[in-house]
């Protein structure tokens, strides 16, 4: 969707709740803890401000958020898993309100995680970061692609190819459909002035792909590696994006 006046104040509305949430969830995120018992502290924020699980009402997922550990890419179903020190936990909401979507993720430490988890992270959020000051009005969304799998070659990382940014707003996913995070010279389409879209790269150990669990969800590396991502939805405008799911934490 291309924004005006009204919807933005909608959508800065349900970015406040995305965010909120996660930074709720991450502050409970210890050892110990499952999987659903975290799903159940991200639901309550929500409920709270009337708020809907988009995965619960676009996809019927059995979990108001998805809480995706380790070699785990995303997708990840909330249950009885118990997170334990040194691990990688994703954890992405998306949600709605009043008729508007806003989707952000992050990936984090547990306890000490060790530099080379830590590297990855940091690489991670820095190809978000760098996605997001390069995409604004006219320029090609084919550089996001190119500088977040140049920064994840210089790193030793790879970039997972088969998941991708979109465009929100009034539905979960909407235009422009799937934007590579990987170089793709066939990619012509440029960013508009107005756009909302998440970027969200995921970068990885080795693993280029995720393949669905025999659970019909959970979306796993190919080579079993870890893999982290780091996502937000935001406006493009003709400087930086407004970010619309910016934690205070962050
Ligand atoms: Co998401
Ligand atoms: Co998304």
């Amino acid at each position: 969707m291309v924004v005006n006046e009204e919807d933005r104040k909608k959508l800065e509305r349900i970015g406040g709740v995305v965010a909120e949430t996660i930074e709720e969830m991450r502050a409970h995120l210890k050892p110990g803890i499952t999987t659903a018992e975290l799903d159940d502290i991200g639901r309550a924020v929500l409920e709270k401000h009337g708020a809907r699980s988009a995965p619960i009402l676009v996809y019927d997922f059995p979990g108001a958020t998805c809480i995706s550990v380790n070699e785990r890419a995303a997708h990840g179903i909330p249950g009885d898993l118990v997170i334990q020190e040194g691990d990688l936990v994703n954890i992405d909401v998306s949600a709605e309100l009043d008729g508007f979507f806003a989707d952000s993720g992050a990936s984090f430490g547990v306890g000490e995680i060790g530099e080379e988890k830590q590297a990855l992270l940091d690489a991670t959020r820095e190809a978000l970061e760098k996605a997001m000051q390069i995409a604004r009005h006219g320029r090609p969304i084919q550089l996001v692609g190119r500088v977040v799998e140049g920064l994840a070659k210089e790193r030793g990382y790879t970039v997972i190819r088969n998941l991708g940014g979109h465009g929100i707003g009034k539905g979960l996913h909407e235009k422009p459909n799937f934007i590579p995070h990987f170089y793709d010279r066939k990619e012509k389409r440029r960013f508009k002035e107005g756009q909302v879209l998440t970027l969200e790269p995921f970068l990885a150990m080795g693993a280029k792909r995720v393949n669905e669990l025999d659970d019909g969800w959970t979306l796993e590396t190919d080579n079993k590696g870890l893999v982290a991502q780091f996502e937000h939805t935001m406006i493009i405008t003709r400087k930086e994006p407004v970010v619309l799911t910016r934690r205070p934490s962050e």
